[in-house]
């Protein structure tokens, strides 16, 4: 009998690439986890260490330091190598293009040489220009490149609603979509409690969903990131669980939709660029994306963040 295990690398083992890691095995979502860095003494570290973990949880995994060679039979690669914008401030996630694109310079490289034929996850960012940047280099199945981009500003987002409504963040659907960084929108007009519209509930309860403040609400979730970043100096264990949830989903092949990052092909009136949208997703990658009935002026702000990303896209090729 041959039974292949879920093989899943993680590419940049720093603060978000091991907190995936911890997060994959802690959940046992897959059954072996190779890191790769440039620094293969860190890489090292952070699999000796997890290694260590694995002794007290529930699932077994199998954890190594490796090279590209490993990709070869990898069902899943993240990719979270690069540096992060400055923790004392001052500066987005589009600023750290540049340096970004030429960390994963390499890593292109070598994954094109190689024979992968799984999924692969962007974390790294500016993640929406790099993900398209790496779909493009690498010439693998845009199905089959994605990014995390606004799964995590959505849960930040649902995060802060359940707060102001003091309800369980899972009946709460409200996404943030376009841009993982300062262009990012929410349409509210197709946000609900468990189905109920979130606008009617505000007109039918004024003294508690009527005093909701949607744009301070999606301020404060799109500052979220940067709250964390300088209070600590990094942002892992939201990011490490948004990427683990999307492995799990593509291991277990829920065709579960998610807030992910993927090529539009017309999707929203949006073409050639990736940005984050509802899409169902399944062992083969992307399978469709939702469309949803969003307003006049909720299509003129996604469309507004689109053309953020393909303008930086534009400028990426050039570096
Ligand atoms: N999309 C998101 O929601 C999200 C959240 C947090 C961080 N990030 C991004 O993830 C990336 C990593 O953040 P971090 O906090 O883990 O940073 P970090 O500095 O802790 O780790 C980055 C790691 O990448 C390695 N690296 C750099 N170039 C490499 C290469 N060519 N090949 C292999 N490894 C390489 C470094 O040695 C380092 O260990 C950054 O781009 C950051 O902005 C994205």
């Amino acid at each position: 009998m041959n039974i292949k295990p879920r093989k899943v690398v993680i590419i940049g083992a720093g603060h978000v690439g091991s907190h995936v890691g911890f997060s994959l095995a802690t959940q046992g979502i897959c059954d072996e986890i190779v890191f790769i860095d440039i620094y293969e003494k860190k890489a090292e570290a952070q699999t000796k260490d997890l290694e260590d973990a694995t002794v007290y949880l529930p699932h077994h995994v199998n954890v190594k330091s490796g090279n590209y060679s490993d990709v070869d039979d990898a069902e899943i690669i993240v990719v979270s190598a690069g540096p992060l914008p400055d923790p004392t401030g001052g500066m987005t996630r589009m600023d750290t293009l540049g340096m970004t694109i030429e960390a994963i310079k390499p890593i292109v490289e070598n994954i094109k040489k190689s024979n992968f034929g799984g999924i692969l996850i962007d974390i790294s960012n500016p993640a929406d220009v790099i993900t398209h940047y790496i779909q493009e280099k690498t010439g693998l199945p845009p199905e089959r490149v994605i990014s995390t981009s606004t799964t995590l500003d959505s849960a930040r987002l649902r995060k802060v609603l359940a707060k102001e409504l003091n309800i369980d963040q899972k009946s709460i659907y409200a996404y943030a979509m376009g841009e993982h960084g300062e262009s990012q929108m929410v349409p509210w007009s197709c946000a609900s409690i468990f189905g109920k519209s979130l606008y009617k509930l505000m007109e039918e309860k004024p003294e508690t969903y009527g005093k909701l403040n949607l744009d301070e609400i999606a301020k404060k979730a799109k500052a979220g990131g940067w709250d964390v970043l300088y209070g600590k100096g990094s942002t892992e264990f939201g990011i490490g669980t948004s990427a683990a949830e999307l492995i799990k989903t593509i291991f277990s092949n829920e065709r579960k939709v998610s807030m992910i990052s993927v090529l539009l092909n017309g999707e929203y009136g949006q073409k050639d660029v990736y940005a984050s949208v509802p899409a169902i997703l399944g062992k083969d990658g992307v399978v469709e994306v939702i469309e949803l009935p969003m307003t006049e002026e909720e299509l003129k702000q996604f469309a507004l963040s689109c053309d953020t990303m393909r303008e930086n896209y534009k400028k990426a090729l050039n570096m």
